[in-house]
């Protein structure tokens, strides 16, 4: 019985050390250790053995049990080690490997204009206002002295949500916000959306986008106005650019001009892009009426100021020569990629 049990042990021990896997070694716990395990057996015949045998037997049974609980253990300890290691080395990361290419897109021509004029103006002095595209009445017309019957305020030309409440047609609107909440000094610009009733074409969008300028200060006159347009479109469309002013009206300006630039594409001489006029119209401007300023509560016997607008499309779509408004407005990659 001594010989199969030291047997029993020894063969145990030299299969734990053979082996390679968790599986196997649990299946050999059960065959060593389990309740049908061969040590179990000997212990459960241990009855048919006589009296001065059955204890020594018995705690060399027990004694090899737990000899090879221990060695089992500590297989087990080792192996699960090294599979960790295994797995921490089979998941290296290699920081050192180029990336998988992102692509990156590029910025939007309607918004690489609005950048660039913000640059201008902010070298200028100037800050960024904004304001909400569904606006009331009040703010777009009303106290921009448009009154109740003006064309401007037509069914066919503005979206109305309710009677006194619209798709901001012009940023003009906020002008009078940024008036009616701040003291002069007043220089600010203002990009945004605006929206009008108009039918889809090639120079047409129901969407488009406006900057407005306002600078309301103590002596502010038309030459400052004059001044700062010029150094405005010298600034963005080229340092030969021209700038002319021509009498228009505005209700919200006194007196109020239109400016045309000499166009950035011939530099004057006429070709399609001016329609062969050698002049581009670019913007709305005037000096600020002093009924606006006064509604706003500021005095126009102290201040003035001047304002100027203009649209975003028309001069993206001059600069990069895209000759469809829709295209802008399309998300087409292979179109949007070439900028
Ligand atoms: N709001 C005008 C438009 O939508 C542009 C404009 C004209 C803005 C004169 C002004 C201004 O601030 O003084 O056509």
């Amino acid at each position: 019985m001594k010989e199969k049990i030291a047997e029993i042990k020894k063969v145990a021990k030299q299969k734990i050390e053979s082996i390679t896997t968790l599986q196997e070694l649990q299946d050999l716990k059960v065959k060593y250790l389990g309740k049908k395990g061969e040590l179990t057996s000997i212990l459960k015949g241990l009855g048919s053995l006589s009296a001065e045998e059955r204890p020594k037997i018995g705690s060399m049974v027990n004694q090899v049990r737990d000899e090879l609980e221990k060695s089992i253990e500590s297989a087990e300890k080792a192996m699960k080690a090294k599979a960790l290691e295994q797995r921490l080395e089979k998941e290296k990361i290699d920081v050192t490997m180029p990336s998988k290419n992102i692509a990156l897109g590029s910025v939007h021509p309607i918004t690489q204009v609005i950048e660039d004029v913000k640059e201008i103006f902010l070298g200028m002095g100037y800050s960024i206002a904004d304001g909400p595209e569904i606006e009331r009445t009040y703010y777009v017309f009303d106290q921009l002295n448009t009154p109740i019957d003006h064309p401007a305020r037509d069914l066919q030309d503005t979206f109305y949500v309710t009677e006194d409440v619209i798709l901001r047609t012009q940023t003009s609107s906020v002008q009078i916000r940024t008036m009616e909440n701040q003291k002069p000094p007043i220089k600010i610009i203002c990009p945004g959306a605006v929206y009008r009733s108009d039918t889809v074409d090639a120079t047409h969008s129901p969407l488009f986008h406006q900057i407005e300028g306002l600078v309301v200060d103590k002596n502010i006159t038309m030459t400052d106005l004059k001044g700062t347009l010029e150094m405005f479109v010298k600034n963005c469309l080229g340092p030969n650019t021209k700038i002319r002013f021509r009498p228009h009206h505005f209700p919200y300006t006194e007196p109020s001009a239109e400016a045309d630039v000499s166009c950035f594409v011939c530099g004057g001489k006429g070709c399609r892009v001016c329609k062969n006029e050698g002049w581009i119209e670019l913007l709305g401007c005037g000096m600020v009426h002093p009924k606006v300023l006064e509604n706003c509560g500021i005095d126009p016997n102290v201040y003035s100021g001047f304002a100027f607008g203009f649209g975003v499309e028309r001069i993206a779509m001059a600069k990069f020569g895209i000759d469809d408004m829709r295209l802008l407005f399309e998300n087409d990659v292979r179109f949007l990629k070439q900028f």
